[in-house]
């Protein structure tokens, strides 16, 4: 087991881990959503053979689908290849992914009966492969970057599982809060006790980070957001092991800053809707920041890359605590030489 003192000492090796806790870095440390997938032609190989949950579910190829963009660019942070719908399954709700639609569930929970039936899971037991990935990837990674882990957000969660895959309105999500409160706490309690068991596993076996990913929480009013979530996600988040850094992230965000900030998190993760300098003002600077260059300036010249890539690094100012990624993951049809071209220009223009 790493001691809090140990992990620290390893800290100053990794400008990552240093920006996490606002320490100051040689350089603005760089990672990427979503930075293992299909815009690398490694990753397409591989995917022709298995599909997408048989890699997630294979320890080995999970932990070469890890390193292939480490191995490509000079990324500052790794992160474990798995997905936020991982838990589901041995929690009791299964799916699969639908050619071109995304997760699919056959069987949506939507009443308390249902959700009576969710198991709490033990990690090391049920999502062995996971651990065992990360057990994998550290070995190779020890000395080099550290390693994320990560969970989707209680809310995130619960939007799957209700509506039974992605939706653009959440009127099933939202009536279930509005009109079925004692369903919606049930169902929140037990997503939440699984993320804290699910990341803490993920910590023991050896991740030096974690990210809760809330990608579809901006679909909420402040208020909402407030009064159905936020205790859920403040929960989740102090349930986790404090010897590492979490990075509290969601996408249309920027009313819900001062919210997210409450309910935790070391880093705040941005997307790119909002003035990264103006986001930071507001959450005040005892929070460490990530973000957030739009995902399409990857599609621009070089010339466009590094134009926004110094406006973001002008706008934060040589501040310590500072992340630099892209404001949601990356897309699938992204230039791959245009990915080398952002890494290269933030460890460039962020240099101090
Ligand atoms: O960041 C990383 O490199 C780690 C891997 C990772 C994946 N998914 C791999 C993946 C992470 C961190 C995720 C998180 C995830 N998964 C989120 C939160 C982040 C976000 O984008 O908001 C969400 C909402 C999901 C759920 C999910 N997984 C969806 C909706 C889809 C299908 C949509 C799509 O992009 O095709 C996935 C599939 C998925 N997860 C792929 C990858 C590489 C593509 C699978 C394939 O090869 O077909």
């Amino acid at each position: 087991m790493p001691t809090l003192l140990n992990m620290r000492e390893t800290e100053h090796r990794y400008p990552f881990l240093m920006a996490c806790r606002k320490q100051p870095t040689e350089f603005t440390p760089i990672w990427l959503m979503r930075q293992a997938g299909r815009y690398m032609k490694e990753y397409r190989t591989l995917r022709k053979k298995y599909s997408f949950l048989e890699m997630c579910k294979n320890p080995e190829i999970a932990a070469q689908v890890t390193l292939q963009p480490i191995e490509k660019f000079k990324l500052d942070a790794a992160i474990i290849f798995s997905d936020i719908l991982i838990p589901l399954e041995p929690m009791g709700v299964e799916f699969e992914f639908a050619k071109g639609e995304g997760p699919v569930f056959h069987h949506p929970v939507r009443e308390m009966k249902d959700i009576e039936k969710l198991r709490v899971i033990e990690p090391e037991e049920e999502v062995p492969f996971l651990i065992k990935a990360i057990r994998m990837v550290r070995k190779e990674l020890e000395g080099k970057i550290p390693l994320i882990g990560f969970s989707g957000a209680p809310f995130t969660l619960a939007s799957y599982i209700i509506e039974g895959g992605h939706s653009k309105n959440y009127v099933l999500t939202k009536g279930m809060m509005y009109q079925n409160r004692p369903a919606w706490d049930a169902l929140m309690d037990k997503i939440s006790d699984v993320l804290i068991q699910y990341l803490n596993a993920q910590i023991r076996a050896g991740v030096q980070a974690v990210q809760l990913f809330d990608s579809w929480v901006g679909c909420l009013s402040p208020t909402d957001y407030e009064e159905y979530v936020l205790p859920y996600s403040k929960r989740v988040i102090d349930g986790v092991d404090k010897s590492v850094s979490l990075i509290h992230f969601a996408t249309s965000n920027s009313t819900l800053l001062e919210l997210m900030k409450r309910a935790g998190g070391d880093v705040i993760g941005l997307d790119w809707r909002v003035d990264i300098g103006e986001a930071w003002a507001r959450l005040g600077y005892e929070v460490a920041i990530q973000g957030n260059l739009d995902p399409v300036i990857l599609f621009g010249s070089v010339d466009l890359i590094k134009k926004e890539v110094k406006r973001i690094l002008d706008r934060v100012g040589g501040r310590p605590g500072h992340i630099f990624n892209l404001g949601h993951g990356i897309l699938p049809t992204t230039p791959v030489e245009n990915v080398a071209a952002l890494v290269e220009a933030v460890h460039e223009f962020g240099a101090k």
